[in-house]
């Protein structure tokens, strides 16, 4: 598999797979877990479904470093930005960027409700401004045509109300804004006193609400998300909604994605020709040849893309002294490739002080 840096305009469908039905199962945007180096080994491990960036705020992107925040992998496809933010105009010209640079879908965050985002009047409390999300959704398909899907991920309320006709109101209005996926995480976001951790913990998961939506408006392409970790989960919920989206078990154990091509595609996963050896030796050893390829383009240090795959033995034996190794900071000076020969000794104990081998 070839590393390329995507140029603007870049399209490639590493993943076989059409943005639609990649959406039967998709990896949550997660910030400052899920960056190009996290999609990366995702990719790696399903080749079908929807990978999603992390949040970026309109503010960085136009007036930051752009390149920065939309560098992708070619392998990454089908691939979706996640935008921060509520300005019609700005989100447009953001839009208009992701456009540019390759990307699948454009998705508006409806659902975040930390402090600091609320200060940027966006996330969770724009379900409070349906009418504005609805603007920010048509000033964006009017910059970028059709072709880039615009999708909204929310709530399903705001603070302890349970009120249906609320979240109902704000898809009926965003949908007649011209969006036609929404991506509903099934709880509610308490928009004081709760830590976002805790904002996707205490609130209750109501996944009936999610399931109504879709009757309520069966031409919507309806994900839901929130609380899944098996693929018996995923199974039971495509039943009622069109696609299921996992955060946090996908980024802890990412080997889960390696049997989703096949469970949910209907098609043997990841690569051809490497389908029978697919193996967790094999996908760290992809990862190696990534991280030497990264060193050398972008200068990026191991440790920054290793930190995302220490879930991979996840359940396995080993897995805790394997995963010492690979996130040992006293190991930042060894080449990734020393590293790696040393997380597979690591199940005998590991001499952090051992020298450098003279040969890598
Ligand atoms: C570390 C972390 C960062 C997150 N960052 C974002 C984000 O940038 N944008 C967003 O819409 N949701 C964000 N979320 C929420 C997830 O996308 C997802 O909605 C939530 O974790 C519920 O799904 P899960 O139970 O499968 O993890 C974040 C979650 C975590 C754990």
């Amino acid at each position: 598999m070839a590393s390329n840096q995507i140029t603007p305009n870049t399209r490639v469908f590493i993943g076989n797979s059409d943005p639609q039905t990649a959406r039967r199962v998709s990896v949550a945007p997660m910030l400052d877990w899920t960056d190009r180096h996290c999609r990366y080994l995702h990719r790696l491990l399903s080749h079908r479904a929807m990978l999603y960036t992390e949040m970026v705020t309109t503010q960085a992107l136009l007036h930051g470093d752009v390149a920065r925040h939309l560098r992708f992998n070619a392998e990454e496809h089908p691939v979706a930005l996640q935008l921060g933010g509520s300005e019609p105009d700005a989100m447009a010209a953001c839009a208009r960027l992701a456009q540019q640079w390759g990307y699948d879908e454009v998705n508006i965050n409806c659902g975040c409700p930390s402090e600091r985002v609320q200060r940027g009047a966006f996330g969770a409390c724009l379900m409070q401004q349906a009418s504005l999300v609805g603007d920010c959704v048509k000033a964006m398909q009017d910059a970028v045509g059709l072709a880039l899907p615009v999708t909204v991920k929310h709530r399903i309320g705001i603070n302890q109300s349970e009120s249906y006709s609320f979240v109902r109101d704000f898809v009926g209005t965003v949908a007649d804004a011209g969006c036609r996926i929404f991506i509903v995480h099934a709880r509610n976001a308490w928009l004081q006193g709760l830590s976002p951790k805790e904002n996707r913990e205490v609130p209750p998961l109501r996944y009936a609400v999610a399931h109504q939506l879709k009757r309520d408006f069966p031409e919507l392409t309806i994900v839901l998300n929130g609380g899944i970790h098996t693929n018996t989960q995923i199974a039971e919920q495509l039943q009622f909604v069109d696609g299921v989206m996992l955060g946090r078990e996908a980024y802890h154990n990412p080997w889960l994605l390696s049997t989703w091509d096949a469970a949910f595609y209907g098609c043997a996963s990841q690569e051809p020709s490497q389908a029978s050896q697919l193996s967790r030796e094999w996908v760290e050893e992809q990862m190696l040849a990534y991280m030497e390829r990264e060193a050398a383009t972008h200068g990026t240090h191991w440790y920054a893309i290793a930190r995302h795959m220490l879930g991979l033995r996840h359940g396995l034996p080993g897995a805790r002294a394997w995963r010492r190794v690979w996130s040992d900071h006293r190991l930042k000076g060894w080449p990734a490739r020393a590293v790696m020969a040393h997380s597979r000794g690591a199940t005998v104990t590991v001499p952090i002080s051992a020298p450098i081998p003279a040969r890598l």
